[in-house]
């Protein structure tokens, strides 16, 4: 490597400082576990989980912070969670069990997807829990049935460009929409309660939350002139980590979004919520996976490794791009990073810079906290990494 600094080596030189700081912090706890006998394992760091949360609830101080369980529901995870009084946003009934089970309280567990299974709305019901999110007249006449008097919170469509994992096509309605469903659920002894929105996973768009909020403040109003109190903001998710690009912070976007609510809600909601998985648990994980293969395809070097899009690194088909660390030195090549299955959609990540490992090396993979092991199945018969939380 000589001459000027090129585009490879800045990814593997940011990467192998975001590991070291990574460690460094860390290092009591940690050192013994980064060569581990059994690979892929998921470390994660549960003083940092609780530090994160703590410092979301810090920023969004107003707010009442719901974790979204489906981020990451390792049982350390939830019971550490719940020791510093989060609340916890569930969609089944089994995070719900475990949730209850690990210490959460059913005051503080709300169900935000806007399409949930009866049974699920049953057994929330018959545990306690008293509100729902809506986005369409079927899912009211649903929580009417089974969950009657409950409060519901309508999901309005908002803008989910510049966030890595968006989630915009599959529900939200426009606020039109959104005030009939208000309206209806109001007919049907329902609480109409709020409003909620997602920006889109792993968001640095701080656009989204102003058209989110301006057109939550406009459905505000439209439901006050038709004689509905609503009182609650949900924010849903969107709180980014670092993957190898810098994000937008948690204390920005707080920041911000507090500024739009001083100036698009004269009178602030009673209630504010926010329901960050990603931007609590996504920083706070490192997986380690062994270099199983390497060949030479075409013009292309390949790097094997033993574990995949469907063991844990789902999120790579969908665009999230992890910085990876080898503790070697030497000429950085240029990677493609297959996944351990037979499927030729296996594949991790693609321009992937490292110097040339060797079989049985371990490769780190930052900022794994988020949708990973949630995601893993035992496809082929390869294994989910095993969590270790320290
Ligand atoms: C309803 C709801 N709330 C919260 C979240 C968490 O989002 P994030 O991980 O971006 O914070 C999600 C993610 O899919 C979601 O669907």
């Amino acid at each position: 490597m000589t001459g000027t600094i090129n585009y490879g080596e800045i990814q593997f030189l940011q990467a192998k400082k975001y590991f070291e700081e990574f460690v460094d912090k860390r290092r009591e706890r940690i050192e013994e576990l980064l060569r581990p006998e059994k690979t892929p394992v998921l470390l994660m760091d549960i003083e940092g989980v609780k530090n994160k949360y703590l410092k979301v609830k810090y920023n969004f101080s107003e707010f009442n912070v719901y974790y979204a369980v489906k981020a990451n529901d390792d049982e350390s995870v939830i019971r550490a969670l719940a020791q510093v009084g989060a609340g916890f946003e569930v969609a089944s009934i089994r995070e719900l069990e475990k949730v209850l089970r690990l210490g959460g309280k059913v005051e503080r567990i709300i169900s935000s997807n806007p399409v949930k299974p009866p049974e699920f709305i049953d057994y929330a019901y018959s545990v306690g829990v008293r509100t729902f999110a809506v986005d369409s007249f079927t899912e009211v006449d649903k929580i009417k049935r089974i969950a009657p008097r409950s409060k519901v919170y309508v999901r309005i469509a908002v803008p989910n460009e510049g966030s890595d994992w968006p989630l915009s096509r599959k529900f939200g309605v426009d606020v039109n929409t959104a005030l009939e469903i208000l309206e209806y659920a109001n007919n049907s002894g329902l609480i109409p309660y709020g409003i909620t929105f997602h920006v889109g996973s792993q968001c640095n768009n701080l656009r989204n939350w102003f058209i989110a909020v301006k057109l939550s403040a406009s459905l505000w109003e439209m439901a006050r002139k038709k004689g509905l109190k609503l009182q609650m903001l949900n924010m849903g998710g969107g709180i980014p980590v670092r993957y190898n690009y810098e994000s937008l912070s948690v204390e920005d976007i707080a920041y911000y979004v507090k500024g739009l609510m001083r100036k698009y809600f004269p009178v602030q909601p009673y209630e504010l919520q926010i329901e960050p998985g990603r931007g609590i648990v996504g920083d706070q994980g490192i997986m380690i996976a062994r270099v199983i293969g390497k060949a030479d395809r075409g013009r292309e070097k390949w790097l094997y490794i033993d574990t995949g899009v469907f063991n844990g690194l789902a999120e790579a088909l969908g665009g999230i791009r992890y910085p990876f660390y080898i503790e070697r030195e030497g000429e950085l090549k240029e990677w493609v990073i297959g996944g351990v299955s037979c499927d030729s959609m296996d594949v991790v990540a693609k321009n992937v810079y490292l110097p040339e490992p060797e079989v049985g090396d371990y490769l780190y993979i930052l900022s794994a906290g988020a949708y990973t092991t949630v995601y893993a199945s035992e496809f082929n018969g390869f294994p989910k990494p095993e969590v270790i939380p320290f």
